[in-house]
């Protein structure tokens, strides 16, 4: 049995730290949203036994440190189907180190994927629990969307899809690493927040100009190197008439909104000539789940 689907990237259109919890982990409330730029996934299982990963980048991991490996565990051991070699390969488009949601959502895909070949109709909320045990993102990328997400990234809500617009991303040829940008957050010390509830006004009213003047990420603030290399991508993209421009997650990718095609594709020639990693993807809907 062999499928092959697509996990989509997802953006931060706000990013904001309410609170430190008892485990260490931080308590959120983000608007993440599903974009075009996509990995692709593809899944074989066989009589046998053993997860193995292979990716079209050498350096990521093929055993069980994989996300996508560890994903595939949780389902079998989830579900105590038992007997069978899993054979996934990844295509792998979105960068990574970018903040893109590139391994949670290969996590994510895989966890769809054996839940459609196994027939086994876990359902979205299982699903999402099963990918949380695993890593932040992974819940919202089961389904993905337009979503606030609070909590360590799993108490999800769908908020209305954000209009269709163009995405300019704009990675430098550095990363930074999560436990530490986390571990730099003094939450008396954020200066400043985005506006998340007027994001979700905006997505209501169908508004991207408004929306994408409120985008903001709390950890542009405290970065441990490279703020000036951030700094110039947004001024770069809003330089190219992007609407907004805000970093993604923990960095280090920056993207711009545009609200058609002609002026997102100029953007993307000439952003292009400066930064080797540089995409142009649009926004992407909601994946439903078999229940
Ligand atoms: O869950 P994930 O593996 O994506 O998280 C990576 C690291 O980011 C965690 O080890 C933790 O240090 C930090 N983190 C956090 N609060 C969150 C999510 C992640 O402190 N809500």
């Amino acid at each position: 049995m062999t499928i092959t689907a697509p996990a989509y990237a997802k953006i931060n259109l706000s990013l904001d730290i309410v609170s430190k919890m008892d485990d260490g982990y931080h308590n959120m409330r983000m608007i993440m949203q599903s974009i075009s730029l996509c990995d692709e996934v593809t899944v074989q299982c066989e009589l046998g036994s053993g997860i193995t990963v292979q990716t079209d980048l050498s350096y990521l991991p093929g055993d069980e440190r994989n996300i996508a490996a560890k994903a595939a565990k949780a389902f079998f051991a989830h579900t105590g189907i038992d007997g069978y070699k899993t054979r996934i390969r990844i295509k792998k488009n979105i960068p990574v180190c970018a903040g893109l949601g590139g391994g949670s959502t290969d996590g994510a895909c895989v966890l769809r994927v054996l839940d459609e070949m196994f027939e086994t109709k876990l359902g979205h909320d299982l699903l999402k629990k099963l990918g949380g045990g695993i890593g932040s993102d992974i819940p919202f990328c089961i389904a993905g969307g337009t979503v606030l997400a609070e909590g360590k990234g799993d108490i999800l809500t769908e908020l209305s899809p954000i209009p269709h617009c163009y995405i300019v991303i704009c990675k430098p040829p550095f990363a930074f690493s999560t436990p530490e940008l986390f571990r730099r957050v003094k939450i008396d010390k954020i200066r400043a927040r985005p506006d998340t509830d007027g994001i979700i006004e905006s997505l209501k009213n169908g508004d991207l100009n408004d929306l994408s003047r409120r985008m903001y990420n709390v950890f542009e603030d405290i970065l441990p190197k490279g703020e000036r290399d951030i700094a110039n991508i947004k001024y770069a993209l809003l330089d190219q008439n992007a609407l907004g421009a805000v970093m993604t997650g923990t960095g280090s990718a920056v993207f711009g909104i545009f609200e058609n095609e002609t002026s997102a594709t100029n953007a993307y020639e000439n952003l292009k000539l400066i930064y080797k990693e540089c995409f142009l993807a649009e926004t992407a809907g909601k994946i439903e789940i078999p229940n």
